[in-house]
């Protein structure tokens, strides 16, 4: 066998949308991406969805908005990629990282103690595409209100640190039965090679601030600013007697091409009747199996409140130690499959050492990442691939560690 981790899911409805796409004489920002969307808000169920070149892009937009300057902390958990906190220090502001609980997503009890009058955002992530506990999230940031200093406009109107989430991994999640997009101020999705829908780079905000913000106005905003500042796009541009521009802002040079927005749109529009479904049964394929194993630690995936998005599937192994959990990996691949870690901690990565944080603060972040190994979950993945997978870490289990 020969088990890829990600393909890119890429079918003749794809290649007919990005041929179209070629043929029409316009491939950067136009219809094809306003189309994405309209799709993409209407599965996040919000008015309101721009799409840039990256979740990182996004993110980073968001802080511009919301006026985050040097000086500012971001609370962001311990646990995560490392984009999460990199879009932080573009801002120029610090990330504040908190450790996470078993299920990977941010520790309530450690976000509450890391607000300070510094504080102006939270970047929580829905770890494979689980979602935090937004209520007790929101509990906390509005407990710790009093502490808020407002330096701009936005951040008066919104009284309290923004609630960004990072759901790089979460399309199509569920909290509390509506998309979990419904949970945060503003959701931002990555739309990268290896995410549920992908647009071989890309990024979606979507918003949902409470009133009284205006969120076509936000979006206006967001848009002039993902275009350089500049008053008319390339293709209103090309619209006979259409020429004249001014550039009002300092914008960031973020849009998504038509060309790509055709590789997901034509994925999108099959994300819910067809695609997600399929992550959910590869998923279920995976916990049928290792429920049965006294040694295994199964991911989260549903519970009264929430619904995975079904992005990753994180295996723990119960009582490994970080090399023999990296020796399961290796001869996983030897027999055909490959098999991945989600996430090493920020706090282990040699910039951030460099930055002063300490995995010692963390425990949680590093006990969840010691012994997990992620498996792959996609739509062509066969119940037999599945199976394969299966037996090939039990056995390498049974070779390591019996
Ligand atoms: C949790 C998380 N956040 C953010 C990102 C960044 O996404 P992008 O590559 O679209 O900037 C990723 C990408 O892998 C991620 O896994």
């Amino acid at each position: 066998m020969n088990i890829p981790f990600s393909p890119p899911y890429i079918d003749k409805d794809v290649l007919d949308e990005v041929l179209d796409t070629l043929q029409s004489g316009w491939i950067t920002t136009g219809p094809k991406v306003k189309a994405l969307e309209k799709l993409a808000a209407e599965i996040a169920g919000v008015q309101h969805a721009l799409c840039v070149n990256s979740w990182t892009s996004g993110a980073m937009l968001v802080l511009k908005w919301l006026g985050v300057k040097k000086g500012d902390e971001v609370i962001i958990p311990a646990y995560t990629y490392a984009a999460t906190a990199l879009a932080v220090i573009h801002a120029d502001a610090t990330p504040v990282m908190v450790d996470v609980q078993d299920d990977f997503t941010i520790n309530p009890e450690a976000l509450k103690t890391a607000i300070t009058p510094a504080t102006k955002a939270v970047i929580t992530v829905d770890i494979a595409g689980w979602p935090c506990n937004y209520d007790t999230i929101k509990k906390v940031l509005q407990e710790e209100s009093h502490q808020f200093i407002a330096d701009n406009q936005v951040q008066q109107q919104l009284g309290k640190p923004l609630l960004m989430a990072d759901a790089a991994h979460s399309f199509g999640a569920v909290y509390k039965n509506k998309p979990a997009s419904l949970a945060a101020d503003i959701t931002v999705f990555s739309l990268h090679a290896v995410k549920n829908i992908t647009t071989a780079e890309g990024g979606v905000i979507a918003l949902n601030l409470p009133k009284p913000f205006d969120n076509d106005t936000i979006y206006k905003w967001m848009r002039l600013n993902a275009m350089n500042g500049q008053t008319a796009d390339a293709l209103t541009k090309t619209q006979k007697g259409n020429w004249r521009y001014d550039i009002v802002s300092d914008g960031l040079k973020i849009n998504l091409t038509d060309v790509c927005a055709a590789i997901g749109l034509a994925q999108m529009r099959k994300y819910k009747a067809k695609l997600l479904p399929e992550r959910k049964r590869i998923f279920n394929h995976y916990s049928k199996f290792f429920g049965n194993k006294s040694w295994a630690i199964l991911p989260p995936a549903i519970d009264a409140e929430r619904e995975s998005s079904y992005h990753l599937y994180l295996l723990r192994i119960k009582a490994i130690s970080e090399a023999q959990r990296d020796k399961i990996i290796q001869l996983v691949a030897d027999a055909g499959a490959a098999v991945n870690v989600h996430f090493v901690p920020l706090p282990m990565l040699t910039l951030f050492k460099n930055l002063g944080y300490n995995i010692d603060l963390y425990p949680q972040a590093y006990s969840n990442y010691h012994n997990e190994i992620s498996l792959p979950i996609y739509s062509q993945l066969t119940d037999e691939q599945c199976t394969f997978i299966e037996e090939q870490i039990e056995k390498a289990f049974n070779a390591v560690v019996k």
